[in-house]
């Protein structure tokens, strides 16, 4: 809705303007949410102090549009701050992330930051998980990662795109969003799909510290939850 659209809007504002300081190195998510943060950037004063770095050449693009400078990959452990989207945040503010493919970048920056920002809409907040884990799995492993995906409860579908063509990560990878019934324990579940070999990266997210989450609500307003 327009309205909802209006609270993201708002919130990238809020967000851009209460935790954007001047010389940052700041990580990009991906996605549409990630996408209204960094139009909102192309205002600030301090644009031209900043270096970002970018999880997807989708919120790249956006980064350019908005005239915004990049960091050197190498600049990856002194990320100040990120600001990016989620696919679901449960009661205890984990997430699932992955649903546009960017997942390995993404927890590599939101690991490594001082302070995570994540804005999602109110739908995504959940009590507990009710879809899918994008696991990013190495070609090589399609069957074998997904055997031991099986062994441990999960039902692993590789997404495809149109026609059935798979689909792959700028990585080079596959993605296998993975039904579970229930994630008793996502700290514990993380790293132990992290543990089969040729999963690159999981899409669970069970960092909680320093980590500011803004929920835009339906009625055109946000609040920092
Ligand atoms: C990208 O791979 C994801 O982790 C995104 O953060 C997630 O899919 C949210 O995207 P939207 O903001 O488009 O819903």
């Amino acid at each position: 809705s327009s309205l909802l659209q209006d609270a993201i809007q708002k919130l990238a504002k809020d967000a851009v303007g209460r935790f954007v300081r001047p010389n940052q190195v700041v990580g990009l998510g991906s996605g549409s949410t990630a996408a209204y943060i960094v139009r909102e950037m192309a205002g600030l004063k301090a644009k031209n102090t900043l270096l970002c770095v970018p999880t997807s050449l989708q919120i790249k693009v956006e980064a350019e549009k908005s005239g915004l400078r990049f960091a050197d990959e190498g600049r990856i452990p002194d990320i100040d701050i990120v600001f990016d989207g989620a696919d679901q945040i449960d009661g205890r503010f984990n997430m699932i992330k992955g649903g546009g493919g960017a997942l390995l970048r993404e927890k590599i920056l939101i690991s490594s930051a001082k302070t995570v920002v994540i804005v999602a809409d109110e739908a995504k907040f959940v009590k507990s998980f009710s879809r899918s884990v994008p696991i990013e799995v190495h070609p090589m492993a399609r069957t074998s990662a997904a055997k031991k995906l099986e062994e441990v409860g999960g039902r692993p579908a590789m997404r495809t795109l149109d026609k059935g063509y798979p689909f792959v990560t700028e990585n080079g990878n596959i993605i296998l969003d993975t039904v579970f019934s229930s994630i008793p324990d996502p700290e514990k579940a993380e790293l132990e799909l992290k543990g089969i070999a040729g999963v690159m990266e999981v899409g669970l997210f069970t960092r909680k510290s320093d980590v500011y989450y803004y929920r835009a609500k339906s009625d055109g307003t946000f609040e920092m939850v």
